[in-house]
């Protein structure tokens, strides 16, 4: 089987590149910088020096492949920025499109397409299924539906056998970017404040994000959309303890009403704003968090086998000290 997939430099990708190489696939990946792929030339992958935003670099990148796995992207999803907002658009949404052009009329079996459950916005439901409509709020969660859209949209008027995999925020060892170390270090200072009542923070491992991405390629329905989240649904509360007890550490917790955390996202934010800084947190980061979704799994489990097989605490655990061995923590 030979894949050609997009963000293999990044942390979800890198999982995903490894796997398959393991497992034999034959793997192109298309990389902005050839130096940060070093590793998985070394195990074998063939890399093309690609941007998705130039549609000239990707020509003739699906011949023979059998699998597309685009996770390229870009994302900040405390973005206030005009910037910014452009620059997702660019790589998430025209990025997408031009992918799906390299594969029009290539004999692929599945494009699968990393989306988010980011493109369901504040839907204004706490338990989520595929059927819920989506409402995106934030520039990222546009992004993302929007890309969602440009997918479907190839599905039904080219030849293009595209899914799509929704998984929540992703967590395990390499990610040193995203939400959750982001969270870990707010815990470690003891700015997370304690939140009224109980708030679940959907959470899946990489390495399922890898299994459910190989079960959408195998198994997934065209234009299908698949959520992926974690074997159980995570309380801040508990995600908070597991995270400080693996730190030997009892930071303040102190507790905060939701109208005051929304009064004091909003001030950061309108400050950040007039200072042309990057917020570190937002209002719709705030809303996001406090509306307390649940994902259900019920469709990726019935249509295309997936079943998460980490148990969240000790993923949860085992990355914090692989966070805390890499000194990011
Ligand atoms: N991490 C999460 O919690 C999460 C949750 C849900 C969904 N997802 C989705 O999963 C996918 C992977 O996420 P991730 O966390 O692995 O992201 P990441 O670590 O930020 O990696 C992004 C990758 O995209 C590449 N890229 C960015 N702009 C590009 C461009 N113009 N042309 C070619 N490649 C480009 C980056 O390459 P460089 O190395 O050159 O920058 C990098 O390899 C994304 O689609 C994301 O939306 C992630």
């Amino acid at each position: 089987m030979k894949a050609l997939i997009t963000g293999a430099t990044g942390f979800v990708g890198g999982h995903l590149a490894k796997k398959l190489l393991t497992d034999g696939w034959e793997c192109r990946c298309l990389v902005r910088n050839i130096g940060r792929a070093a590793g998985l030339e070394a195990m074998g992958a063939e890399l093309r020096h690609a941007d998705v935003t130039d549609p000239n670099t990707l020509r003739g990148v699906a011949e023979g492949a059998d699998a597309v796995f685009h996770l390229a992207a870009y994302g900040n999803v405390s973005t206030v920025s005009g910037d910014e907002e452009t620059k997702m658009r660019r790589v998430n949404v025209e990025g997408t499109h031009n992918m799906l052009m390299a594969c029009v009329n290539k004999p692929i079996k599945k494009f699968v397409h990393f989306s988010s459950t980011a493109a369901f916005g504040l839907t204004g439901r706490s338990s989520i299924d595929e059927d819920v409509p989506c409402a995106p709020l934030t520039a990222y969660q546009h992004s993302k539906f929007d890309s969602e859209s440009i997918l479907k949209s190839f599905c039904e008027h080219s030849s293009v056998p595209g899914v799509i995999i929704r998984p929540c925020m992703i967590y395990g060892p390499g990610g040193h970017q995203g939400q959750f170390l982001k969270l870990c270090r707010m815990f470690k200072r003891g700015v997370f404040p304690r939140l009224p009542g109980q708030v679940w923070l959907p959470m899946v491992h990489v390495s399922d994000v890898v299994a459910a991405a190989l079960a959408a390629f195998e198994r997934g329905a065209t234009g299908g959309v698949y959520l992926i989240a974690g074997a159980r649904p995570v309380s801040v509360h508990d995600f908070r303890r597991w995270v400080v007890d693996t730190l030997d550490m009892s930071p303040p917790y102190i507790y905060a009403p939701a109208s005051v955390l929304k009064m004091a996202a909003w001030a950061v934010e309108t400050l950040s704003t007039i200072l042309r800084r990057q917020p570190p947190v937002t209002l719709a980061n705030v809303r996001m968090t406090l509306s307390s979704r649940r994902f259900s799994t019920e469709k990726a489990r019935r249509e295309i086998a997936f079943v998460s097989s980490v148990e969240p605490e000790q993923g949860v655990r085992d990355t914090v000290r692989h966070l805390m061995d890499e000194h990011l923590l």
